[in-house]
């Protein structure tokens, strides 16, 4: 029995579709995200389950019961945004005591609960610190504690990472889904980042200008992506043609399908008679990147950096394609 449902969510902007009939469905203490690009309506549909948004047509449905028009504070909801949007007049044990002031605790617990709280989130020493000391990471693992605090049924994160620097990013992801596990709260968590949400998510959807493309775990739509929308912005894969599977790939396709390859899996060894030329090098650290030109298209292979290929910028280059890493996806 699924713990959030959105049933056929439409939602238009001055006669823009926005949301076009969503329908998904949330397993109680399971972390979903929903990953697209700017524009596809994630923060729309995060609003809606909310309650800051009316859907146009459709249904939410929240453990057994029907929220579509309930108002937002009588949810039980919480939202992480990625601007914070803590009280700034506030220092941080009153930013994080403050839901359960309203809520009439008694003074003692509400104490207790946010040490408790500020022990999870590693944030003990800055109880009485003023927010706009902390750091940006600081400051979001408060936010974060004023929504759990409060043990809602739902959290909902709206790109809650975005505004922390690189490192960061990855330190609060693992904290974050540290939190998420131990609380089991249910999280519906927002992003454009493609390996935020697969390393986040129990399940994932993919979304696209209001349209889902596709759901599964994260390791089922990366590595079987159901569409070239899915291959290309969760996973970068190189799209063949019928033509170019052919001619490329020694594989026999209709003009309904291509062929996707992961960039990881994208092999080549050097061929003089060959179409393909090495058109860049770039190195990152960790990988090599090899853009591989055949007439006026980029093919990408990402090699890890230890594996030393001997090839230049210019030289021509075959491609090595293990058969069980070509994907055949239907255009419909
Ligand atoms: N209140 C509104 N009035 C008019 N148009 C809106 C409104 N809210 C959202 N839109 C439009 O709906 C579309 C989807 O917006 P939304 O904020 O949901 O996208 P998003 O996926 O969250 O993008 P981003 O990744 O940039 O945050 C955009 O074209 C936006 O301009
Ligand atoms: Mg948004």
């Amino acid at each position: 029995m699924s713990f959030l449902i959105l049933e056929k969510i439409s939602k238009s902007f001055n006669g823009i579709n926005v949301l076009n009939g969503i329908n998904l469905e949330v397993k109680k203490s399971e972390f979903f995200s929903i990953v697209g690009p700017s524009g596809c309506g994630k923060t729309t549909l995060l609003r809606i389950i909310a309650g800051l948004e009316k859907p146009d047509t459709g249904r939410i449905i929240l453990d057994g019961k029907e929220i579509t028009y309930l108002e937002p504070q009588k949810r039980d909801v919480g939202i992480v945004f990625q601007n914070y949007a803590l009280f700034p007049n506030m220092n941080v044990f009153e930013n994080i005591a403050y839901g359960l002031k309203i809520k009439k605790f008694d003074k003692a617990v509400i104490e207790k609960k946010v040490i408790d709280i500020l022990n999870k989130v590693q944030l003990s020493s800055k109880i009485n610190s003023p927010v706009y000391s902390l750091s940006g990471g600081e400051q979001q693992r408060v936010s974060l504690a004023r929504v759990i605090i409060n043990e809602p049924k739902l959290i909902l994160f709206d790109e809650p990472l975005s505004n922390l620097d690189y490192l960061l990013r990855i330190d609060t992801r693992a904290e974050l889904k540290r939190l998420q596990h131990e609380s089991e709260i249910t999280s519906v968590y927002v992003t454009h980042d493609q390996s935020e949400a697969l390393s986040l998510s129990d399940e994932m959807v993919v979304l696209n200008s209001g349209i889902i493309m596709q759901k599964g775990k994260p390791t089922e739509v990366y590595n079987n992506p159901a569409n070239i929308f899915t291959a290309e912005f969760i996973s970068h894969s190189n799209i063949f043609s019928k033509e170019e599977s052919l001619n490329l790939l020694n594989l026999e396709i209709n003009e309904n399908q291509v062929t996707s390859v992961l960039q990881e899996n994208l092999r080549f060894e050097n061929e003089d008679s060959s179409d393909i030329v090495v058109s860049d090098i770039q190195f990152s650290g960790m990988f090599t990147e090899f853009l591989l030109k055949f007439r006026d298209k980029i093919f990408k292979s990402v090699i890890p950096y230890e594996s030393n290929y001997d090839v230049k910028i210019n030289d021509k280059v075959k491609l090595i394609i293990a058969k069980d890493k070509f994907k055949v996806i239907e255009l419909n």
